[in-house]
């Protein structure tokens, strides 16, 4: 008689979303899911040889019905005791609105759902940004918005509008902020299931969103960050993986809500160090 698995839901084939999975994967069932089928038929595939037990799936997270779509088929497979959430797009990748309909709404509805099903005692990662970090202290009243308006909402909250939004950056540095607050918010819910949710905030990690940045028209801003940072380098995806193993296992069982900033010190040094802006 076969036992049933439990499902590993990683949404974002990309390079950090398979580290992740890969660490975390072996013997349970692992949905790939990606808006571009392609990417997620070429993570599944790559892990398949490797001996994981991977099934593709089309999801676009701007879409609630399409994230409805994934969990039932996940759910059908078997209960979900993981959510890795990878998916995103970066300033140099998209505009203002579909920044803040993926990386914003679609993390927000992602947290929200997957907290209705997850496993008892089950976990979740979602990847945020150092880039958050870099942006001043919102208000006390914003924070509470950010974390705490339904998901269906929170595109219609005044921050978040046009004129207040300056440019992708900025869209995107809210976007992963606001994925900070929300874990906090949904920790509480996801605890009444027994279930932990936290966030990952990396620095420059080479993958090919990275490249795109680094290559793109803020990449010299993004060259000398990594150069003047403590660890002078930029990371890569299986050092995020190390953190992601501490947070989605046994070892993490006291830690929840929190955000974990894993950037080579770039945040630091932006603050008290070489990569300070120009004080005047
Ligand atoms: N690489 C870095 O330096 C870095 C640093 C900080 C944060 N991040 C964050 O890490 C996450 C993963 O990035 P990565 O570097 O692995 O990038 P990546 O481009 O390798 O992977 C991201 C994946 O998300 C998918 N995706 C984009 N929009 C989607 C949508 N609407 N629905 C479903 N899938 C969608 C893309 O198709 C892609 O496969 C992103 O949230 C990114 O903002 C990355």
């Amino acid at each position: 008689m076969s036992i049933q698995k439990d499902v590993i839901v990683l949404i974002g084939a990309g390079q950090l979303g398979m580290a992740i999975a890969r660490r975390m994967g072996y013997g349970n069932k692992i949905f790939v899911a990606d808006w571009k089928i392609e990417n997620a038929n070429t993570i599944s595939k790559i892990m398949r040889e490797s001996g994981f037990d991977v099934v593709p799936f089309e999801v676009d997270i701007s879409s609630k019905a399409s994230i409805l779509r994934l969990i039932e088929a996940a759910g059908q497979e078997g209960e979900i005791s993981m959510f890795i959430n990878a998916a995103g797009l970066s300033p140099s990748q998209a505009s203002i609105e579909q920044i803040l309909h993926v990386d914003l709404y679609g993390t927000a509805v992602l947290l929200e759902e997957f907290g209705k099903v997850i496993k008892k005692g089950g976990t979740g990662v979602t990847i945020s940004s150092q880039s958050g970090n870099r942006m001043p202290a919102l208000s006390a009243e914003t924070d509470r918005q950010l974390a705490m308006t339904p998901a269906e909402e929170i595109l219609e909250l005044d921050v978040l509008q046009t004129g207040n939004i300056k440019d992708t950056l900025h869209a995107y540095q809210m976007a992963k902020r606001c994925n900070v607050k929300r874990v906090m918010a949904e920790a509480v819910k996801w605890g009444e299931r027994g279930a932990r949710i936290n966030s990952i905030s990396p620095g420059i990690i080479i993958t090919p969103l990275a490249l795109d940045e680094i290559n793109g028209p803020r990449g010299d801003f993004y060259k000398n960050m990594f150069a003047k940072s403590p660890a002078g380098r930029p990371g890569i995806a299986d050092e995020v993986a190390n953190v992601a193993e501490l947070l989605l296992s046994e070892k993490g069982a006291f830690i929840t809500g929190s955000d974990f900033l894993i950037d080579g010190g770039a945040t630091a040094s932006y603050f008290y160090g070489p990569l300070q802006p120009e004080t005047k």
